[in-house]
């Protein structure tokens, strides 16, 4: 492996306001439809839960951000750099949501992911995510359209396979 491709590093943090210019550059590169300052600003304002994922030098790398209910969590954005994914920085930001979910007795974790997104459905099932339902229309899509959501689950109680963080 390349030290350009050497994330073993990398370093989980809190979210803050002031990694938000590095999260929007990124935000903006990955998603056609991307979240605005105002949304992450709000998710921090309302406590959600939000990590950014960096390496040693600084580089924003990844991050995630997740509503906690009573009993349940709500993944609302993960997001891995282009060329850091398929090395464990998604797994390792979910196992971390899984243990939030187990320090707050959440028995599902929940999210919503863009039916033509086969990369993130591949990686959630892989990850032991159910698909169980679909949100009609929920997404904007290019020339005024819209797109359906797959609504995805994770059983708490059965995500042994997010247990084991590096
Ligand atoms: C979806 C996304 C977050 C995955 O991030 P990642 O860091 O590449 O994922 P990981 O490397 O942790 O992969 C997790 C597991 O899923 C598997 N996986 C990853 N991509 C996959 C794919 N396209 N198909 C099948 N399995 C896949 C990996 O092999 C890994 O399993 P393993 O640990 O047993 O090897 C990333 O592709 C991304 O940021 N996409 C753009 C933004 C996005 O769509 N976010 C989700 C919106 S709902």
């Amino acid at each position: 492996m390349s030290a350009r491709l050497d994330f073993g590093g990398a370093a989980l943090r809190p979210m803050t306001v002031a990694s938000l210019d590095d999260v929007l550059a990124l935000e903006d590169e990955v998603y056609p439809f991307p979240w605005s300052r105002g949304n992450f600003v709000d998710s921090l304002a309302s406590g959600y839960t939000a990590w950014t994922l960096s390496l040693a030098e600084g580089g924003l790398i990844g991050y995630c951000v997740a509503m906690t209910g009573v009993d349940e969590m709500h993944l609302l954005n993960i997001t891995v750099a282009p060329a850091a994914r398929r090395h464990g920085h998604a797994r390792r930001l979910l196992a971390g949501l899984v243990q939030v979910c187990r320090e707050r007795a959440c028995g599902r974790l929940w999210l919503e992911v863009r039916e033509s997104n086969v990369e993130a459905r591949g990686a959630y099932r892989h990850l032991g995510l159910d698909e169980v339902g679909r949100r009609k229309g929920y997404y904007p899509a290019p020339e005024g359209r819209r797109e359906d959501a797959i609504v995805m689950s994770l059983d708490i109680a059965a995500a042994g396979a997010l247990d084991a963080l590096d």
